[in-house]
């Protein structure tokens, strides 16, 4: 870990492996994909803004903060708040959003990969970690195309693939199934607070990326993906396991 990657190992308890002689290794990593491998929350902010205008409602960079994670309905639903609409009238709303949303990110390349994250994927490979993106978006496959690192990802799923959205564990147990793993032998990267609290409630390691108050209650807490490397994750991690 560089020290300007700010590393903070909390006193949070490190899992369970007392049914264990040695902890297990980390053999697949799950990435969340918007606000962790690519910047598109600045595109969902945009969108949401356009259409809160446009129905007349308050919203502000503020209140997107407060989206991270959530499914595009969830957002909608937090958005429109106690005001009531036709369910016709929401599918509408989601539909256009994500018209708008689309069309941001069809011209979308790899220069929209966020710092530190090509150098990670090449690295997990080089290492033999499994890759996984376990994402709220519906785009996720459309992006993960765009952005040219479909060939470094083993597994994609979003919440559409399971029954609960995120702070619900489902994304992730069903992407360590995906790869063949357990939890345990985990490691998610999350830029959400809702994301956090899933992959902890799924037994995973969790490296929060952003503000401790947002991510703090991940077991490593860092700014963003630049200047991170494998290695010093790994030496991080057995330290908690100590
Ligand atoms: C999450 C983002 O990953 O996906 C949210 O953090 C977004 O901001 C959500 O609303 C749903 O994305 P999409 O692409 O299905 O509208
Ligand atoms: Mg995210």
């Amino acid at each position: 870990m560089t020290k300007s990657s700010n590393l903070t190992q909390d006193n949070r308890s490190s899992l369970d492996f007392t049914e264990e002689s040695t902890p297990p290794q980390i053999r697949g990593v799950i990435f969340d994909m918007d606000g962790v491998i690519t910047d598109t929350i600045e595109y969902h902010y945009q969108t949401w803004q356009q259409l809160a205008d446009e129905e007349g409602i308050p919203f502000n960079r503020e209140a997107n903060e407060a989206l991270r994670g959530l499914s595009r309905r969830d957002s909608l639903l937090k958005i429109l708040g106690s005001r009531s609409c036709s369910e016709a009238k929401i599918q509408e709303m989601l539909d256009r959003k994500n018209r708008y949303y689309l069309e941001f990110i069809q011209n979308m390349n790899s220069d929209r990969l966020l710092p530190g994250v090509e150098k990670l994927l090449n690295e997990l490979r080089a290492a033999n970690i499994k890759t996984g993106i376990a994402s709220a978006s519906q785009n996720v496959h459309r992006v993960v195309e765009r952005l040219g690192i479909g060939d470094r990802i083993d597994v994609i799923t979003n919440v559409y693939n399971v029954n609960r959205p995120k702070p619900a564990p489902d994304v992730f147990v069903y992407a360590a199934e995906e790869l063949g793993l357990l939890p345990k032998e985990c490691l998610v990267f999350e830029d959400a607070e809702s994301g956090v609290e899933a992959a902890l409630a799924a037994r995973m390691w969790v490296v929060g990326l952003g503000p401790g108050d947002r991510v703090g209650q991940a077991h490593i807490v860092l700014p963003n993906l630049q200047g991170v490397h494998w290695s010093d994750l790994l030496l991080a991690i057995q330290s908690l396991q100590g």
